[in-house]
């Protein structure tokens, strides 16, 4: 039997990811190239292995052609931007994303504002963010992407409703909160961070929380309020004594704020599976975009 009050992203972005298949198919029969993905890998983080393969898996399931340039550990910052010099140029990269963290000696911000915002598929350069804080189209990023999506397609109502936001990262809590408060979306949002006082006071006012603090399990049920809707974005690995020796929590104590909401996203199979989704919603655009 299907639970109404769990957000299941596993299925949603199934969902999508077969819109987004039959797009590519038609594409093709129109005698067009396959949507073309690539990621720049420098070194061998694990996290950064693992999301490069499942980037790879996902594009090649929904038909789009995917390459990964590898380049080691002791890369210098200048093979890094010759790097994305040439995709910026190669006609047949319709996008590609620079996968981080990168090594301690590259300059993050230099590499990431070298890419061509036209193909700028994760949303990163200070062109998409300005265009994003406008409400123009642009490249958004894929996690703030994946969750409108998850509330538009549970039917979540946002326009005046109250969201807190706890979290201020570049690459999530900050530009959830733009877009979520923008003309036409039209929640009210606050948004909450490390150095908040007494953040139960803020958690508890939301309709809508969403929380990507980085702290396992830190949202109790004292902290939500009754019939909200909560989107959890965390993810953490918590070691125990089960036979694979770990099992993963979010940034929301599950078990116990399910009992008071109307939504909840678990995790796995929340927000995370739609970051990949996004990705390739921005290569399609990419792709129509710039041909
Ligand atoms: N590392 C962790 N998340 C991301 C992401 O969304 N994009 C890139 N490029 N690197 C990441």
């Amino acid at each position: 039997m299907t639970d109404n009050k769990i957000i299941d992203g596993k299925l949603i972005a199934e969902t999508i990811k077969k819109e987004i298949a039959a797009k590519v198919a038609d594409m093709i029969d129109h005698g067009q190239d396959a949507p073309h993905l690539a990621a720049v890998l420098v070194g061998e983080d694990g996290a950064s292995l693992t999301y490069v393969a499942s980037k790879e898996k996902a594009c090649h399931c929904v038909g789009m052609i995917s390459s990964v340039y590898r380049l080691s550990e002791k890369a210098s910052e200048e093979e890094v931007l010759n790097t994305i010099n040439f995709l910026n140029n190669d006609p047949e990269i319709d996008g590609f994303i620079v996968q981080l963290p990168m090594p301690k000696h590259i300059n993050e911000t230099k590499v990431i504002q070298s890419i061509n915002s036209n193909k700028d598929v994760d949303g990163f350069t200070l062109s998409n963010i300005g265009l994003m804080q406008l409400g123009e189209p642009c490249f958004l990023p894929a996690t703030p992407y994946g969750i409108m999506e998850l509330l538009k397609r549970s039917n979540v109502e946002i326009a005046g409703k109250h969201i807190v936001v706890v979290g201020r990262s570049n690459i999530v809590g900050t530009p959830v909160s733009v877009m979520l408060s923008r003309k036409g979306i039209d929640a009210t949002v606050t948004m909450c961070h490390s150095k908040t006082e007494n953040l139960g006071e803020f958690t508890r006012q939301a309709d809508i929380l969403i929380v990507a603090m980085g702290q396992p399990e830190h949202i109790k049920a004292d902290m939500v309020k009754e019939g909200a809707v909560v989107i959890d974005v965390g993810i953490h690995r918590i070691k125990d004594d089960s036979e694979k020796g770990y099992h993963i929590v979010g940034d929301v104590d599950y078990k116990e704020v399910y009992k008071k909401v109307s939504k909840i996203t678990p995790v796995p199979g929340g927000v995370g599976p739609m970051t990949i989704v996004s990705l390739l919603h921005n290569t399609l655009l990419a792709a129509k975009k710039n041909r």
